[in-house]
């Protein structure tokens, strides 16, 4: 069996709810794999970085709890998000314990992920390295991956720039192995629509921190079902590599918008304003969320949808 079917056989959707920093937590997470999901957190979420050994010993015993409770559920693998650039000081601190706990699924991002590769291997886990472009997916390949992410234009966190359909079309013409597409994917229409395109799974992020079980202020949730596409703002401001952050958090934090948006780059007074914790991210697919549903619900919908959006094509031939 393939490294897709057997992960795809742990599944109830084709679906993995993306790490997000200061979103996911081991509640969402736990929920999200008990409904046959992957959860995922990015190991920076953790501070101080021992207590990701604490994290990772709630996730892996709640999972193990489940199944044998519950032996004939469909319980997804988690998976935990290392960034590998040489920049990440705690890389190796993480790995060690994402060793330790034999995680089962570890995504990768910015860099190359070759070493962490071979490690993850060693115990059967699999590894899967997210991109925004062509040559990174190339990259990726060479160290070895079992799987691609596709982040698109769009996405939540540091979205890409490049269209979906153009660039999953260009990374399947030279892997034929697992792919993930991520960007604005909110419902199971958007599912289909990205298995049509040749992924096999979708990432989605921003839909998931509309549900009861995302430990984010309220306000938060609210705001995403308030907000449409053009209240997303593509900024480097912040953090100095584009993300994508939700309108009204910026004005709440009192951060000028004119001068964000302006020709201009204007130097702005942030005080204490701090990026992710005051300012929030989101991707373009926020028009599309209009409730904070469990994430059993959520997964139940995305369900109904997927099934509709499999037995009706639009046009007959
Ligand atoms: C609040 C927020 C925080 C994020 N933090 C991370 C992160 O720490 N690491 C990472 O690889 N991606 C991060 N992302 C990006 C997601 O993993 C994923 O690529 C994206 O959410 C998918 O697009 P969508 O939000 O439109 O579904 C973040 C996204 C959001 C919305």
């Amino acid at each position: 069996m393939s490294s897709t079917d057997t992960l795809k056989s742990q599944l109830s959707l084709p679906v993995i709810c993306a790490p997000m920093f200061l979103v996911s937590t081991p509640r969402l997470v736990i929920e999200c794999c008990k409904n046959g999901v992957v959860g995922s957190f990015p190991a920076l979420n953790i501070r101080p970085q021992k207590k990701l050994d604490e994290w990772l010993t709630e996730v892996s015993t709640s999972l193990e709890q489940y199944k044998q409770d519950n032996p004939n559920a469909k319980v997804a693998p988690f998976a935990v998000n290392q960034v590998v650039h040489p920049s990440n000081s705690r890389l190796m601190a993480d790995h060690a314990l994402i060793k330790k706990h034999k995680v089962p699924f570890v995504i990768t991002s910015q860099g190359n992920p070759s070493d962490i590769v071979k490690d993850v291997h060693s115990w059967g886990g699999i590894v899967f390295h997210d991109v925004i472009k062509t040559q990174h997916a190339k990259k990726a390949i060479e160290a070895g991956v079992d799987g691609i992410i596709v982040v698109a234009a769009g996405a939540g966190g540091h979205g890409g720039t490049l269209n979906p359909f153009a660039l999953i079309r260009e990374i399947r013409a030279f892997w034929d192995g697992p792919l993930a597409l991520a960007g604005a994917i909110n419902d199971g229409q958007g599912i289909r629509a990205a298995e049509v395109l040749g992924a096999d799974y979708v990432y989605m992020g921003t839909r998931f921190i509309a549900t009861q079980e995302a430990q984010v202020p309220n306000e938060y949730k609210a705001m995403l079902i308030k907000s449409q596409i053009e209240d997303i703002i593509y900024s480097d401001y912040f953090t100095g590599v584009h993300a994508n952050y939700l309108k009204d958090s910026l004005i709440q934090a009192g951060i000028d918008i004119s001068a964000l948006t302006g020709k201009d780059k204007v130097d702005l007074d942030l005080g204490n304003t701090n990026s992710w914790k005051d300012i929030w991210s989101a991707g373009h697919g926020v028009g599309g969320i209009q409730d904070v549903p469990s994430v059993a619900e959520l997964v139940a919908s995305l369900i109904k949808e997927y099934r509709i959006a499999c037995d009706t094509p639009a046009f007959s031939l």
